[in-house]
């Protein structure tokens, strides 16, 4: 069992807000803001560099390294840490050893950062193909066989959609790609940290994650895993002495051999340390009743929005294919102006394009209004909410 209430103790901001926007980022739990303040306050009054903390420090962030590849099923040598989830992507995109005629896969329902660091590839030869997906946002295992050709080389998908919500089958796609010789990317930024993930078990090349959203890590915080057989053949597109030996006599360097290749200066050692207490504290709870409650939520959350006039539900209809994110329009409100109004009644969500612009244009509207709840909310919460929108429409109306 969850023990909400201490969870919540953790939250200071839930004095003042319902908080159901951890798809953007998500409110960081004090033990997490405590460990890198202490860091920070350490820092101060000793400075950074005091030998026998520094080495603390640097040995702490390889303890981290450690934990957050077992949280993901990976080893240690398989991990870089990243400031963000478009950084992973840009270390594969621009060091893949890509050749004329190449081509990368993508589905219809990616945001910028999985889609545009592929479409600028197109510059050196490399065709991107966007798959489309199925009336519930779902990839078609047939259609993406269909696909598929001898010169497809990697096959890069969002593991659940920002602005969609739909989990895809990200095992059977990778299993797919591997029967055919292609490499996988899993975009696990709306994953890691809300559902159970072992890179093993899914099969995949490469995940990328920031630690911000369901890992309730701090900003500036993500993980970047490659498998470790291809470390070698991804050539870093940054170069430093984090991640470079310096062959001085002969003129020449060599990258590390493990994925600290990716990591050319020196580490964003706040944001770790965050992560590190992140992955600890999602480890508490478990994974498993973290992926549960959020079931049980979604589920909720999505019968209340349902008692609301007007309102219009996007994603997948079927809820086995949906987690948390939950995107929908009220007819003749503004998303913007209803997100707006919660927010000075207490209530966070988001309104946007969430720079998932097929999205917009397949369901024929400028923006949509997103509820992503997380483990520490609660169905009164959601009541709380719902109850909000239908005195705004009241109003609006
Ligand atoms: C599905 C998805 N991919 C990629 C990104 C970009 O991630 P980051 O902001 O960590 O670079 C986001 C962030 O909102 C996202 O939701």
């Amino acid at each position: 069992m969850m023990d909400i209430t201490r969870i919540q103790k953790d939250m200071p901001l839930l004095e003042h807000y319902i908080y159901l926007n951890t798809a953007a980022a998500s409110a960081m739990p004090q033990p997490v803001v405590d460990v890198m303040t202490s860091y920070l306050q350490k820092q101060a009054s000793i400075g950074p560099y005091l030998p026998s903390f520094r080495q603390e420090t640097y040995e702490q962030v390889e303890h981290i390294r450690e934990k957050s590849a077992l949280f993901i099923g990976a080893k240690k040598e398989e991990i870089a840490f990243v400031p963000n989830g478009s950084m992973g992507i840009n270390y594969i995109a621009g060091g893949f050893q890509w050749q004329q005629g190449d081509e990368v896969i993508v589905l219809d329902t990616e945001m910028l950062s999985n889609y545009v660091p592929w479409l600028a590839l197109e510059r050196q030869g490399v065709r991107l193909k966007v798959l489309p997906t199925d009336t519930e946002y779902m990839v078609d295992l047939q259609e993406l066989e269909q696909l598929i050709t001898p010169q497809t080389r990697l096959i890069a998908f969002a593991h659940m959609s920002n602005a969609a919500g739909a989990l895809q089958p990200a095992q059977e796609i990778c299993q797919l790609a591997q029967k055919h010789h292609v490499h996988t990317l899993i975009n696990a930024n709306q994953t890691v940290g809300l559902t159970p993930i072992d890179v093993r078990k899914l099969g995949c090349d490469f995940l990328v994650a920031c630690g911000r959203k369901w890992l309730r890590g701090p900003e500036g915080s993500g993980i970047l895993y490659v498998r470790q057989a291809l470390l070698p053949t991804i050539t870093p597109i940054m170069i430093g002495w984090g991640s470079t030996t310096w062959h001085y006599q002969q003129n020449d360097y060599s990258f590390s051999a493990t994925a600290k290749r990716f990591e050319p200066g020196c580490p964003v050692i706040p944001s770790i340390l965050g992560l590190g207490a992140a992955i600890d504290y999602a480890n508490q709870i478990g994974i498993d009743h973290i992926y549960q409650r959020v079931q049980q939520l979604t589920k909720y959350l999505i019968k209340q929005l349902e008692t609301i006039p007007g309102l219009v539900l996007y994603g997948p209809q079927n809820i086995a294919n949906r987690l948390s994110i939950t995107p929908f329009t009220i007819e003749g409100v503004s998303p913007e102006e209803l997100t707006n109004y919660l927010a000075a009644h207490g209530v966070i969500i988001e309104a946007g394009t969430f720079m998932a612009n097929t999205i917009m244009e397949r369901n024929a509207i400028q923006q949509m209004a997103r509820f992503s709840p997380h483990y520490f909310n609660t169905c009164e919460e959601i009541e709380r909410a719902v109850s909000s929108i239908k005195k705004f429409i009241k109003g609006a109306r």
